[in-house]
């Protein structure tokens, strides 16, 4: 079965192939960085404008580089939501126009489950498991007891864990997205000279608050001398990535004990994040936990994770009408 998947949830365009018999044939990706690096930000109608340029281009490249037509295809996943509706309307509105010009069955995926799912593409999935999903606009964590059931145990009450990553980067002046720069700058940082707040440690329930760590963060550069050196930087990407690995990791293996899995997974982009991924495996060896980091690629925005649930959802017999329909937020929800 070949699935076709589209993403344009937010500022990234994809498009990826999917084979059951191959894997991922395909996962192609237009960034905008370029567009939204200058305001340090995701500006939504420059993002909904770019998709609109890049995503048919895009299409007609993977169908020519597999020599294929969309009616040798087998169905269509698009991301229907959460994320900037502008931006998703592009994604839907191709995916439909292809599912019914091609009579293709059409699948819309909840972001969310597409970054869950694409731990399947690294290595089978252990179920039942808890996975943590990290990104720009998410902290959660989810008990997945079986493919397309989801139970949401926790997550943060305010600030997602990127959004600390790039709330810091911003007050430090490195470039947007801020993650992957305060993970590189964090390696040649001194972990002992900013020990920033672990908020909510004490607190029994599995909920996480971010919006404080930028406060900290603030009040740590204006004791910096102005311009702050490379040194001072780097120190304090390594204070706010402990802060946030620390935090993520007790809540993570807190959720795995309470919920006697045998499984744990990351995802979502800030996934991505090395010190993350070591004290993962850490503490999962540590405590008998079944773990396979996703692989990079797949952890920030993708199609790939996309056409790979979508396939899921179409195994199992389960499509949507030319009726589908976007929305900027709402919870995972189980279908299986
Ligand atoms: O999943 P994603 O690509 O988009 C959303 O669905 O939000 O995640 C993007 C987020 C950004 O906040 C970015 O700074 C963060 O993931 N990120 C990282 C790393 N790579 C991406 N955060 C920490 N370390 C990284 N290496
Ligand atoms: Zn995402």
């Amino acid at each position: 079965m070949k699935v076709l998947g589209i993403e344009t949830s937010c500022d990234d365009t994809s498009v990826a192939l999917y084979d059951s018999g191959r894997g991922v044939v395909e996962n192609l990706l237009s960034s905008q960085v370029d567009v939204h690096g200058q305001f340090g930000g995701v500006v939504p109608e420059l993002a909904s404008r770019a998709h609109l340029v890049n995503l048919l281009p895009l299409l007609d490249l993977l169908l020519r580089r597999q020599r294929l037509t969309p009616r040798d295809l087998d169905g269509v996943a698009v991301t229907s939501g959460p994320g900037l509706i502008g931006a998703l309307l592009v994604g839907l509105s191709t995916a439909k126009a292809l599912a019914s010009a091609a009579e293709l069955p059409l699948v819309g995926v909840h972001h969310l489950e597409g970054h869950i799912l694409a731990n399947g593409l690294s290595a089978p999935l252990v179920l039942p498991a808890v996975v943590l999903v990290v990104s720009g606009g998410h902290t959660e964590l989810v008990l997945v007891p079986r493919v397309g059931r989801y139970e949401r145990l926790g997550g943060t009450l305010d600030d997602a864990a990127g959004e600390a990553f790039d709330k810091t980067a911003k007050l430090l002046g490195l470039p947007y997205p801020g993650g992957p720069h305060v993970e590189r700058l964090a390696r040649q940082g001194d972990p002992m000279r900013f020990v920033l707040p672990r908020p909510l440690a004490q607190d029994p329930r599995l909920v996480f608050s971010f919006s404080g760590l930028k406060t900290a963060v603030k009040l740590a550069v204006e004791s910096l001398p102005v311009p702050p050196s490379e040194q001072d930087i780097a120190d304090l990407c390594r204070g706010v990535q402990d802060a946030i690995v620390d935090v993520l990791c007790q809540r993570l293996f807190q959720a795995a004990r309470a919920n006697d899995v045998a499984a744990i997974y990351l995802a979502g982009g800030v996934a991505a994040n090395g010190q993350l991924r070591e004290a993962v495996a850490t503490g999962a060896a540590r405590g008998g936990l079944h773990f396979v980091p996703p692989a990079p690629v797949y952890c920030t925005d993708n199609a790939a994770m996309i056409a790979y649930a979508g396939h899921l959802h179409l195994v199992a017999g389960r499509r949507d009408g030319l009726d589908l329909d976007s929305f900027a937020r709402g919870p995972l929800q189980s279908w299986a």
